[in-house]
């Protein structure tokens, strides 16, 4: 089991895909987050997901590394993880973790990096300066800023119509997409074997993400051996070490996702999970093991209620009202047998109406 420590200083949209990715498998663990900011989005999100996360005052980053490095190495990292960190690390930190640190950042590095490039300020400046084309990259952390060798990169174009804004949303599901990968080809390669996904060019277009993957399959298959016969899909669930994997199930996974039927966050959780739609059909599916219950559960189980307990009510009804009559007729035994079996019809009609609701669930699922 691989572990990762995050540091992150705002919503945390990057952590939380990475932990909700990670933790859907047997691999990979997100085991503490750092953050710099008390107001930050990162808290509830990682909270929502069981992972803990530290506030790590500006001062400590600033003046006081050694605590910043004793956090980190009470969780003992396999590979610190900078999702959205708006800081330099300083070189004590790096060098603690040498060659152990990753970040993300919003554009085709070299361009648009270093000193002030972060978050928005990267994607006005490349609106600006009328690029055609942004991206993601993934890179080892050194003391150069955005300078270190690139682990993964991915292009995205942009039209005449976009805004820093409209960038900036489509360059998050591409974020969401690569990073987990770029985390799993660090730690193939920190480890000296070959990542799952074969060697990446340095940049991936858009539609090639999975290129190498099927290169891959097509190479297993030309050496005709069936075992080694997997979809890019198929693979990234191996590499997650995500069990009972099917291309079937994952794409049945991928139309839900897209219809809307979210798998639900965490117990509790009230946050949007607009990282899903980014998250991969192997995660997809991995995730919407949960079995879904549909919206209109509470409404149609109201109905059945009804249904089923108003036919016996009325019959309580009926056969108390015939009491106060037979009475009145000196038909004591009567009443006596009345009163009991409007008893008995009230008890029919509280247990129809109850199995009614409560059946519609495993009904509704079959
Ligand atoms: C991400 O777009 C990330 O690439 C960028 O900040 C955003 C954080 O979003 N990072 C940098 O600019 C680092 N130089 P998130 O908090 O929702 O993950």
């Amino acid at each position: 089991m691989k572990k990762l420590a995050i540091l992150a200083s705002g919503s945390g949209t990057n952590a939380e895909n990475i932990a909700r990715l990670f933790h859907q498998g047997n691999r990979i663990r997100v085991s503490v987050v750092l953050c710099n900011r008390k107001q930050a989005g990162v808290y509830e999100r990682m909270q929502a997901l069981g992972v803990p996360v530290v506030y790590m005052p500006n001062s400590s980053w600033d003046s006081d590394p050694d605590r910043v490095i004793e956090t980190l190495r009470s969780s003992a990292p396999d590979l610190v993880v900078l999702a959205g960190f708006m800081r330099a690390v300083r070189p004590e930190i790096i060098e603690a973790f040498s060659g152990r640190i990753v970040n993300i950042h919003p554009s085709l590095l070299p361009a648009y990096g270093g000193k002030g490039m972060y978050g928005h300020h990267v994607h006005e400046a490349v609106i600006a300066a009328g690029e055609k084309k942004s991206g993601v990259t993934v890179h080892y952390v050194t003391e150069e800023i955005d300078g270190g060798e690139i682990v993964m990169q991915q292009e995205v174009e942009i039209t005449p119509e976009d805004t820093p804004a409209t960038l900036e949303a489509k360059i998050h599901p591409v974020e969401y997409d690569l990073y987990p990968r770029a985390i799993v080809k660090a730690l193939d390669e920190l480890e000296g074997s070959v990542p799952p996904f074969g060697r990446q060019e340095e940049v991936l277009k858009p539609e090639a993400l999975s290129a190498p993957l099927q290169q891959e399959k097509r190479e297993a298959a030309a050496s005709s051996d069936s075992s080694a016969c997997q979809s890019p899909d198929e693979a990234w669930a191996k590499a997650l070490y995500i069990n009972n994997y099917s291309d079937a199930k994952a794409e049945q996974a991928r139309i839900r996702v897209e219809e809307g039927h979210l798998p639900p966050p965490s117990p509790g959780s009230k946050i949007p999970s607009p990282q899903i739609s980014g998250l991969h059909p192997a995660v997809a599916d991995a995730v919407s093991k949960g079995v879904a219950i549909p919206k209109s559960y509470m409404w149609v189980s109201v109905v059945m209620a009804v249904l089923f307990s108003t036919i016996p009510g009325l019959v309580a009804i009926v056969y108390s009202a015939s009491v106060s009559s037979r009475l009145s007729c000196g038909d004591i035994a009567g009443a006596g047998r009345a009163s009991r079996n409007a008893q008995i019809w009230i008890i029919i009609s509280f247990v129809l109406g109850v199995l009614a609701a409560t059946l519609w669930v495993p009904m509704s699922l079959l």
